[in-house]
């Protein structure tokens, strides 16, 4: 298991020896990376000693990998199982809040897609100033775990809270963090997102508002809990991650052949996309030209996701997802039937602060066991909710199947028998 362990300039910098200690107790393979103000209070030579790595201080050194360079903290981002932060001081706090990334630390934290694990240590005044507790809630609502400063005398000569909890504390919870990095491991999950574009000539095309971060906080949150991630999208705007394996495309027929092909290795499917339910028949070669109105012939795409249902593997799960503006539930419900599919996603993109072109989402998973509120909260969360949903799943459409079985191994002349018997 691999754990960056970022230091950064506060008095409790030298606890970090013993986190890094800890953490070798209990398994881990550490790399440490320090901030400069870090180094005014403990050494790199003390961490690169405890560690037996050089310690990475500098986004601009230099790797050499065989004949091509690396660049460093992308690279040990995407390895590491579980990242900590120990001790993060106010300034760290806010940089990571608002996405700064001036030293080795905040740059490999941004670049990482593994757990980030944040141990808080300073006065107690900076603690509980309103900016470090708004930075704070902007963090956890990320999905960033925290580890609370105790309280106690303070370096400072105060008391309150504020004091780096111990290492041994922050070693179990970065861990525990790890275990997380590895629940979905075996998993081939399958994602689409963004939304489809249909051609109408060289230059315009039919699209919707969907913007594919939906997709994306899920293909994020699954590469963090140790998943394969295939990922197809029609997305323009949204960064792919290195660590998926990605197949950009256009048009729902692009996105039905992409998704047709990759099935077979798939142990659960997120239709995330929104797929224009039309194309235009006859698509102009040359752009078209200004008329006093224009009639467009659209013919049906296919409906990929019932063709996903018909032709996966029994063991491979389904979730639709199902965006409406009216009678959200409904909806939801009838798509979870019609299109036989294992759960659905329903949710209201009506609103302007969730859904299509923003962060924050909100909605009822349902499956066919049960109805699950998932209450507005950014996409990353509701990726969290939804993956961890996949057991529940599974069971209601283990248990759905069983009695279907049941239903059907009862024939007419059965029911007739026992009555007769009974
Ligand atoms: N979907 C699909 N292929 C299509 C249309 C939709 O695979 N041609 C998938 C979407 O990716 C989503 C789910 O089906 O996961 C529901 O999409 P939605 O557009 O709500 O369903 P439609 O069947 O198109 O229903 P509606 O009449 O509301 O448009």
């Amino acid at each position: 298991m691999k754990v960056l362990v970022g230091v950064t300039g506060g008095i409790a910098a030298y606890k970090a020896a013993e986190l890094v200690r800890e953490l070798q107790r209990g398994g881990a393979e550490v790399q440490v990376l320090m901030t400069p103000a870090a180094e005014k209070f403990i050494t790199p030579l003390t961490l690169a000693a405890l560690s037996g790595k050089p310690v990475l201080t500098s986004v601009w050194q230099e790797t050499a990998v065989g004949d091509r360079f690396e660049i460093e903290h992308i690279q040990i981002a995407q390895d590491a199982d579980v990242m900590v932060i120990a001790p993060a001081t106010a300034n760290t706090l806010a940089k990571l809040a608002h996405g700064l990334a001036d030293d080795m630390v905040t740059t490999t934290a941004l670049a990482a897609t593994c757990p980030l694990v944040i141990a808080p240590a300073m006065n107690v005044h900076m603690w509980r100033h309103a900016a470090t507790q708004a930075n704070l809630a902007v963090l956890q609502e990320r999905g960033v775990r925290f580890v609370a400063p105790e309280s106690g005398e303070l370096a400072c000569g105060m008391v309150g809270e504020g004091r780096l909890a111990e290492p041994v504390t922050i070693a179990e919870s970065v861990l525990a963090a790890a275990g997380h990095s590895q629940q979905m491991a075996g998993e081939v999950v399958l994602i689409t997102a963004g939304g489809t574009r249909e051609p109408i000539d060289p230059v315009r095309f039919l699209a919707n508002r969907s913007s594919g971060r939906m997709g994306m906080a899920l293909a994020e949150e699954a590469l963090s809990r140790g998943a394969e991630v295939l990922y197809i999208t029609a997305a323009k705007d949204v960064p792919v991650s290195p660590r998926c394996r990605s197949f950009r495309v256009n048009t729902a027929q692009e996105m039905h052949a992409a998704l047709l092909a990759e099935l077979p290795r798939a142990t659960a499917v997120f239709m995330a996309a929104a797929v224009s339910d039309y194309r235009v028949e006859a698509v102009a070669e040359q752009k078209r030209k200004k008329t006093e109105r224009m009639t467009l012939e659209l013919v049906a795409n296919p409906d990929i996701l019932r063709d996903v249902v018909q032709h996966r593997k029994p063991s491979t799960t389904v979730i639709g997802f199902a965006a409406e503006t009216e009678r959200v539930l409904e909806e939801g419900r009838r798509k979870l039937v019609s299109k036989a599919v294992d759960a659905i996603f329903a949710n209201d993109v009506s609103g302007v602060d969730s859904g299509f072109e923003v962060d924050r989402n909100a909605g009822m998973l349902l499956t066919h066991a049960e109805e699950i509120p998932l209450a507005a909260a950014n996409k990353r969360s509701i990726a969290q909710q939804l993956l961890s949903a996949l057991p529940a799943i599974r069971n209601a459409a283990n248990a759905k199947t069983w009695w279907a079985h049941q239903d059907s191994n009862l024939e007419p002349k059965d029911y007739e028998s026992s009555a007769l018997t009974d």
